[in-house]
This record gives structure tokens, C-alpha cells and sequence, in this order.
């Protein structure tokens, strides 16, 4: 296959047709063709090859520049000189704006033909080249695309094994919560559903309630295993838990939605609570979800200083509970509209629950 560039004249005269044929023959590849329907075949037929056309304005079945426009319409890269008489150089130059590269004047000067023609072929060559730059990019680009998008999931699924392992660490390192984070998760959607949240939010929320605790991986084991009340300094360490579980979890973009819940799950609803003493819907609505689950939790399960509470109790505990430690409505939701959700929680946990 030639790797010479391909000029297609147009013109219905022999005379310049084979002129321009006779000048440029032993540069290039030269069709020749007497009308803008054959022009047309020809665009056709040999498609992409064609690099520039040297086209008479003035021909009796055609209108030159009906004939650029169409050209133009089929392959807007092919580059177009004009051809035309004295008495056409106004059209000529509106041929311009039409997208034709330049002018030549019958009788053309050899080396004003020469250099229209050099000029195309340059221009043409450097569209293709930078079609070609263009076209490897968007492949480079798309590639790329595919492989953050992948490395974006391995970094998620990597991510909620390792926090699968941190809360089976957190559970390993204190005896008596082991499987609380998945219990307040699965008593935490139950109140979600309660509470009208659906879909991604629903799920956010048990994922907030599965690593609400996620901090108690940075407190001292002995003070997770204490048996009797903790001191003031164990206390005040403890309580850091929510703050420690934030920072883990503000590293990690698809679970910064999160944060609010397990930060604040310690605090009260009327602002006696830890980390920040804030009250009532100041505290994120899914931090008072987590408070209600994460308490019923705690009190139906036994702890180092106390046996797990009967459901009654517990129950007992949240309606005291309604408007100082806990939101009312959510205790109102919890107490009267799915009890029988959260009484068969309690009833189907594994753990001993004393009646
Ligand atoms: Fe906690």
C-alpha cells in the first residue's frame, strides 16, 4: 500500500485537471475527476485515504461551494483548495468560512499550487496524527478508569474484612461484649426500619452500628475486662472510644457517613452524655438509634458486675430511660409500634436471656 499522500482534483476542464496531475504525480497519489458527483464516489469509495482536494469552484452542473459544504458534511477532516477564475475570488474567499484551507487563481503559479498543496497535506497529517493521540489517550484514560474503579473495590472489600478482623479483635480482647456489635447492628435495623429508613441510608446506619465500638480497639484491655466499677482515669479512658473510632474510620471515604453516629453514641439526650455533652437532635439521628440498640444490647447481656437484665426490665429501663438518656420518640417507636421485632431479637439471640 502507498504511504504517499492522495490529492483528488476536481475540475470539469482537461486542460487544469491534468496540469495539477502532471505537477504533483511524482509527490503524491493524484485522482482526477470532472464533477462534484463524481467527487462524491469517490469520497465514497476510498474514504479516510483522500488527504486533500484541489476543487474548481465554477462548474456547470455544480456550484463549488455546495460541493465544499457536502465534502465537508461526508469527512470534515479532508483539507479543500479552492480553484477559481479572477472573476470568482469573492466566492472564493467565502469558501473559507466554509472550512476550505486556501485559494488558487487560474492560471495558478506553480509554486503558489506547491505550497496550497504542501500546506494541506501538513495540516491533514497533523489531524490524523493528533487523532491518533487522541484516540490513545481516551483508551490510556479508560483503562485507567477501570483500574481505580477496581482498585476502589478491592480497597472496599478489603476494608470491610479488616473491619470484620478489628471487631473480632475488639470481641476477643473483651469476653463479655463478644458479638455485641453484631447484635446492636441487627437490633439497630430494626429500629431503622421502624423509624421509616430504607436502602442505602438503612444500610448506612447498620454499618455505623456494626463499628460503633470500633475505637475500643485502642483502650486497655485491662480496663475492657475490669470486673468492678472503673476509676475515674479508666473511666475517662474508656470514654475516649468513640473519639479513637472516629479517627479510624475518617481515613476511609465510603465510611466517613458514619462517623457522626459513632461518635456521639455515648451521648445523652438531655447532654449528660460523653463525648461532647450534647442534647437532644443536636445528637445525629443515627446516634440516637445506636444509643437505644447498643443500651438494649448491654442490658439484655451479662456483664462483669451484673447478670443480664429480663426483657421486662429492659424495657423498664428504656421507658425511664425516654427523655433523659434516650430519644423519647425513639423509645415510644422501640416500646409500642415494633415491640414484637425487638421482643423476638431479644428471644432469638443465642445468648442467655433471663425472662
Ligand atoms: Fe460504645
Amino acid at each position: 500500500m502507498s504511504s504517499r499522500a492522495t490529492i483528488l482534483v476536481v475540475d470539469d476542464e482537461f486542460g487544469p485537471r491534468e496540469a495539477f496531475r502532471m505537477l504533483f504525480k511524482d509527490c503524491y497519489r493524484v485522482i482526477t475527476v470532472g464533477s462534484g458527483k463524481e467527487a462524491m464516489a469517490i469520497i465514497d469509495s476510498e474514504g479516510d485515504k483522500i488527504d486533500l482536494i484541489l476543487l474548481d469552484i465554477r462548474m456547470p452542473e455544480d456550484d463549488g461551494i455546495t460541493v465544499l459544504q457536502e465534502i465537508k458534511s461526508r469527512n470534515p477532516e479532508i483539507e479543500v483548495a479552492m480553484v477559481t477564475a479572477y472573476a470568482s475570488v469573492e466566492t472564493a474567499r467565502d469558501a473559507l468560512k466554509y472550512g476550505a484551507i486556501d485559494y488558487l487563481i487560474k492560471p495558478f503559479d506553480r509554486i503558489d499550487a506547491e505550497e496550497i498543496v504542501r500546506r494541506g497535506i501538513m495540516r491533514r497529517r497533523e489531524q490524523r496524527e493528533s487523532k491518533v493521540a487522541l484516540q490513545r489517550l481516551q483508551l490510556v484514560n479508560s483503562t485507567l478508569q477501570g483500574e481505580i474503579e477496581k482498585a476502589r473495590k478491592d480497597v472496599k472489600e478489603h476494608f470491610v474484612g479488616t473491619v470484620r478482623a478489628l471487631i473480632a479483635a475488639i470481641d476477643a480482647k473483651d469476653h463479655y461484649t463478644a458479638g455485641h456489635s453484631e447484635r446492636v447492628a441487627s437490633l439497630t435495623r430494626h429500629l431503622g426500619k421502624a423509624c421509616d429508613i430504607a436502602g442505602k441510608e438503612l444500610e448506612l446506619l447498620c454499618q455505623a452500628a456494626q463499628v460503633h465500638d470500633i475505637g475500643k480497639i485502642g483502650i486497655n484491655e485491662a480496663i475492657l475486662r475490669k470486673k468492678g466499677p472503673l476509676l475515674a482515669e479508666e473511666m475517662k479512658e474508656m470514654q475516649m472510644h468513640p473519639a479513637i473510632g472516629a479517627e479510624i474510620l475518617a481515613s476511609v471515604d465510603f465510611l466517613r457517613g458514619v462517623i457522626p453516629a459513632v461518635l456521639y453514641h455515648h451521648e445523652r439526650y438531655d447532654g449528660t452524655g460523653y463525648l461532647r455533652g450534647i442534647k437532644s437532635d443536636n445528637i445525629a439521628l443515627y446516634a440516637r438509634i445506636v444509643s437505644v440498640a447498643d443500651a438494649v444490647d448491654a442490658m439484655a447481656s451479662d456483664r462483669p458486675y451484673r447478670k443480664a437484665m429480663s426483657v421486662g426490665q429492659v424495657w423498664q429501663q428504656l421507658y425511664d430511660g425516654a427523655g433523659t438518656q434516650f430519644d423519647p420518640e425513639l423509645v415510644k417507636i422501640a416500646l409500642n409500634i415494633r415491640l414484637p421485632d425487638i421482643q423476638q431479637y431479644l428471644t432469638n439471640t443465642s445468648r442467655q436471656v433471663k425472662r
